[in-house]
């Protein structure tokens, strides 16, 4: 078996070859509200895109670890890292996680709208995330948790797990866990058309004993 799928890496280089930038190039803000108490330490950053929140992270002395599929999304990362200054804190890596993961544990494991369109087994690749959390470390997921008011996906019947499915799905030993956080918050957006608009994220924190 390839170590990446091809249909998946061709999917998200499309997408990212479809525009100079795809996302906002800023950190993503439940991140930011998590990690910014923390010491820095050791992060991975799965399915990292264009790279914001490892610039992000690194540039508040994390060593980080960032993992995608997409080469093009992995080049604007790098491009970016070293414009920022903070490449040689950054590990960039080309997984297809349904295939291969990083090795090593980490301080920090953060899977940020680590979604597909595509055939994807979350429930695993949510495991061997929680398997690379270090003694002391936390788990951070942060998905849509509903599709966006102005998506053309929009419709009543499209549903996200919770973020109580989530955390089950992770099948976590009760001792040695501590879920921090299991919630729905909303963040106030910008729409396309420059109206204001809310969005709902589904976010669970979990952290190793
Ligand atoms: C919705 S984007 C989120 C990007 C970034 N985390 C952010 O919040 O801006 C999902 C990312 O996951 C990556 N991805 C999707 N499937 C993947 C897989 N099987 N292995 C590794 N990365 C994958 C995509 O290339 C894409 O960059």
């Amino acid at each position: 078996m390839d170590a990446v799928d091809a249909e998946t890496a061709r999917h998200w280089d499309e997408l990212y070859q479809r525009r100079e930038r795809i996302w906002s190039g800023r950190a993503n803000p439940h991140l930011v509200d998590v990690v910014d108490p923390l010491p820095a330490g050791t992060a991975l950053d799965l399915g990292c895109g264009e790279g914001a929140d490892a610039i992000w992270l690194a540039g508040r002395g994390w060593r980080v670890t960032a993992v995608d599929v997409s080469t093009t999304a992995l080049d604007r990362a790098a491009a970016e890292a070293a414009a920022a200054g903070v490449a040689a804190r950054i590990d960039f890596q080309r997984h297809d996680l349904t295939r291969t993961f990083p090795e090593g544990v980490f301080d920090l494991v953060s899977a940020q709208f680590l979604q597909s369109p595509l055939e994807f087994p979350r429930a695993e690749v949510l495991q061997a995330a929680a398997r690379a959390v270090a003694p002391g470390g936390r788990l951070l997921i942060v998905e849509h948790g509903e599709v966006p008011p102005w998506s053309r996906l929009a419709h009543p019947d499209v549903r996200f797990p919770t973020p109580e499915e989530t955390l089950a799905e992770l099948d976590l030993d009760p001792d040695g866990w501590r879920t921090e956080r299991l919630d729905a918050p909303r963040r106030a957006v910008t729409d396309p058309d420059g109206q204001p608009a809310t969005l709902v994220d589904h976010l669970v924190l979990v952290r190793r004993r």
